[in-house]
């Protein structure tokens, strides 16, 4: 096992009920910005709940974050939390609008010009403190340092972190997933599957107890999207779909082992110039992730194969193909799709995304050994 520091801030308020909990979790006599996206929250009665547990005192409102928030718009946040003295956020909404809202607590407090911060030319070294309610589970950003933000007039999609922009809290309601779209709950479960396998499928690095946490993730999801589809409404699949979401990408799984994340920084590519929700492109490139690295990962790909899908067979090439074509049938079995002509992107897509790679110099995979070359390689296969 590698060595490793692990520390994780983030007080969880889990449950049915819990927004009420944000009368005693949020700082009294500060200046609260709520922050939050297109409008589900009032449609759903969280924006209501919120509302009424929040202490008599200044509470001003930023709406409009977008899924895949744009830093344009969080900048006007931005200018709003300066003018206004903000001391605290509150992000309420799903993982776009936590990431957003990370980012306004990291600029807000940062002098330069702030498109350092999501391109990493920056470190951030404070943010203004902020609380979280989720609706949406997938990305894990409720329990880490975690965001993602993009540029729509350069295209680009980059991810940042940084101790500060932990959450001091996050309440987790499930019945505030009620009213997910099957596609976005669909998308959270692509997205939690694939922050686990990114984490566990690369080498065998003597960890088997991070091993097996990463099994248990997996194959909870399994069961429970099955579930999720047949009874959207049931309370317990929706909070074993919540937690398993969280659990992904807190940082617990990643201790001491190799981590790839070849898979999603294609994806954000994907996102970037074609749109694609997050989930959808993790869904379209993992495939070919692993199919390009199958000797690499093969030892991996067959344990998960045994362990967590229940194959049966000798560990090769075979056995681990099988677990490869399991997993793309599965995505598939959530309704979504696996191929980029699907989505309707043309033939000069790998090569597109493979240069703009390229050009920032990035090598991906746990072993570094994807370049231009072979992320288009990857992409050809996903036409
Ligand atoms: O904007 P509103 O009106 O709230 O609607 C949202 C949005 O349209 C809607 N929604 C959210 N909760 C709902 C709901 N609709 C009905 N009922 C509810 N309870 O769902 C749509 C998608 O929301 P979004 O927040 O974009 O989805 P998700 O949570 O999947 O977040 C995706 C973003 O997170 C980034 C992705 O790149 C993407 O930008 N990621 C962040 C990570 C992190 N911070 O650690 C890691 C991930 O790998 C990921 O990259
Ligand atoms: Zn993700």
């Amino acid at each position: 096992m590698q060595n490793f520091s692990y520390h994780n801030p983030v007080q969880i308020v889990f449950g049915a009920n819990t927004i009420a909990q944000l009368a005693h979790l949020i700082p009294q006599q500060q200046r609260i910005l709520l922050t939050y996206g297109q409008g589900s929250i009032h449609r759903n009665g969280v924006y209501a709940q919120v509302k009424k547990a929040l202490p008599p005192h200044t509470v001003l409102e930023f709406s409009g974050l977008e899924a895949n928030p744009r830093y344009e718009t969080c900048l006007k946040a931005v200018e709003l939390c300066r003018r206004e003295k903000v001391d605290f956020i509150l992000a309420v909404g799903g993982g776009s609008v936590l990431d957003g809202s990370k980012f306004i607590a990291a600029a807000t407090l940062f002098e330069g010009d702030p498109w350092a911060i999501p391109t990493r030319q920056a470190v951030v070294e404070r943010a203004l403190p902020l609380g979280c309610v989720l609706t949406l589970p997938a990305t894990g950003s409720e329990m880490n340092g975690f965001s993602v933000i993009s540029r729509d007039e350069i295209q680009e999609k980059h991810g940042f972190g940084s101790p500060h922009l932990y959450p001091r809290f996050a309440i987790l309601d499930p019945c505030t997933t009620y009213s997910l779209e099957q596609r976005q709950v669909a998308n959270g479960i692509v997205d939690t599957f694939v922050h686990v396998t990114e984490q566990y499928i690369t080498q065998p690095a003597q960890a088997p107890l991070q091993d097996r946490q990463a099994e248990a993730i997996l194959a909870t999801l399994l069961e429970e999207a099955v579930k999720v589809q047949a009874m959207p409404q049931d309370y317990g699949v929706r909070a074993n779909l919540m937690w398993c979401a969280t659990q992904g990408l807190n940082g617990l799984i990643g201790c001491g082992v190799p981590q790839d994340w070849a898979t999603h920084l294609i994806g954000h590519e994907l996102t970037a110039l074609y749109g694609l929700d997050h989930g959808q492109s993790l869904a379209v490139v993992l495939p070919g992730v692993w199919q390009f690295n199958m000797q690499r990962k093969q030892a991996k790909l067959c344990q998960y194969a045994r362990r967590v899908l229940q194959l049966s067979g000798v560990d090769g090439t075979e056995l681990a193909g099988a677990a490869i074509a399991y997993t793309e049938s599965f995505f598939r079995s959530l309704g979504v799709k696996t191929r980029l002509s699907e989505y309707g992107i043309g033939t000069d897509a790998p090569d597109r995304v493979a240069q703009r790679l390229q050009a920032r110099q990035v090598r991906l995979g746990e072993e570094a050994n994807l370049g231009g070359e072979e992320i288009a390689a990857i992409l050809k296969m996903r036409l």
